[in-house]
């Protein structure tokens, strides 16, 4: 042992005398050094690679470094940092769930449903772990974002581009909401390319009319730039399936699986609108809409309407 080394590290050199070898003149408990001092783990000796020089490390595989160095507080409020870093990690989140969207909306247009339904669940576990963040959030009192939120100025998850672009790959189409993208050309084009594809929404329709329900023509030709609306015959074709599950099970799943998706994006704009409230009362946003007053409004959105109104005429 060097003079460098801590008083309870491993003795090195000869194996066969290190404490705990059987074959010592006073065996002594593994783990332990002569003094009964826990002998510090070296898992390098059970093969963990502990030299990364010339070598792909965890942090380079992550990019952490530029993750890392992305926080970038206004103010010396110490509160700043938490608002920072929820929003950034909901946005990676976020990320994801597109990911994962785009491929189940693939799936369902190549009939291939087991995969989008383990996608489909996927998703919601997405929107239940941003649930669950919320209650990281809300241990900040008004006083306290109060302290930093001029640091914001007119920014606001209003401008999320990734939120914008969920709603467009689901099915919740608003053009006007382009707008604030105006300023970044590539974005705005990425979003405008999206309402270009048939949503999710569209292409479960055409899925459904090609497994026998009647979903009516106008609607699988319909403009799908356009937001999509509650439509009766839309909803009595879902409900044959509804009602005899087992003739449509697949689609019957599906259904099941999207509207387990918007229960779970409706408890996020539900927390997100409380938790504002809770945190801002009713000032008008930092994005000047009026606030708690629109994400209220935006509680009504419906994604999938007809697979929820199916359910008062079972
Ligand atoms: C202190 C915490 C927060 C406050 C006070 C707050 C406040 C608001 C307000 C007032 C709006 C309405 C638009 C405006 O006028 O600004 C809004 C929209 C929005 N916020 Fe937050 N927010 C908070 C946290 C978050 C977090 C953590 C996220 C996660 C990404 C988020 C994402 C969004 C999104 C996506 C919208 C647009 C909703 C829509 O258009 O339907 N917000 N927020």
């Amino acid at each position: 042992m060097s003079d460098r080394d801590p008083p309870n590290a491993a003795p090195q050199g000869d194996s066969t005398k290190a404490p705990g070898c059987p074959h010592a003149a006073n065996p002594r408990p593994e783990g332990y050094d002569g003094d009964g001092v826990p002998r510090r783990y070296d898992p390098a000796t059970e093969g963990a690679r502990m030299g990364f020089e010339g070598r792909m490390s965890y942090g380079d595989y992550l990019h952490l470094d530029p993750i890392l160095s992305a926080q970038h507080p206004l103010s010396t409020a110490h509160d700043e940092m938490l608002f920072i870093i929820q929003h950034q990690t909901s946005e990676l989140w976020m990320k994801l769930a597109l990911h994962e969207l785009a491929a189940a909306r693939t799936a369902i247009a190549e009939d291939r449903l087991r995969a989008a339904f383990k996608v489909l669940t996927r998703v919601s576990r997405i929107f239940e772990q941003l649930n669950s963040a919320w209650d990281v959030l809300r241990t900040m009192t008004p006083s306290e974002y109060q302290q930093f939120r001029p640091s914001l100025a007119e920014s606001s998850g209003f401008q999320s581009y990734q939120y914008r672009l969920i709603e467009y790959m689901v099915g919740n189409r608003n053009v006007a909401l382009l707008k604030p993208h105006a300023h970044r050309p590539d974005l705005l084009k990425a979003l405008e390319a999206e309402l270009e594809r048939p949503s999710l929404y569209d292409v479960v329709q055409a899925l459904a009319a090609r497994r026998g329900l009647p979903i009516p023509a106008d609607i699988l030709t319909r403009d799908h730039r356009l937001a999509w609306t509650a439509d009766a015959r839309v909803e009595a074709a879902w409900s044959a399936a509804y009602r005899d599950p087992e003739s449509h099970w697949e689609l019957y799943e599906l259904a099941e699986k999207l509207v387990d998706f918007e229960d779970y994006f409706r408890r996020w704009r539900f927390n997100h609108v409380t938790t504002v409230e809770r945190i801002i009362g009713f000032k008008r946003g930092t994005g000047g809409t009026g606030g708690v007053h629109y994400l209220r409004k935006m509680l009504d959105t419906e994604l999938f309407p007809e697979l929820w109104r199916l359910r008062t005429g079972l």
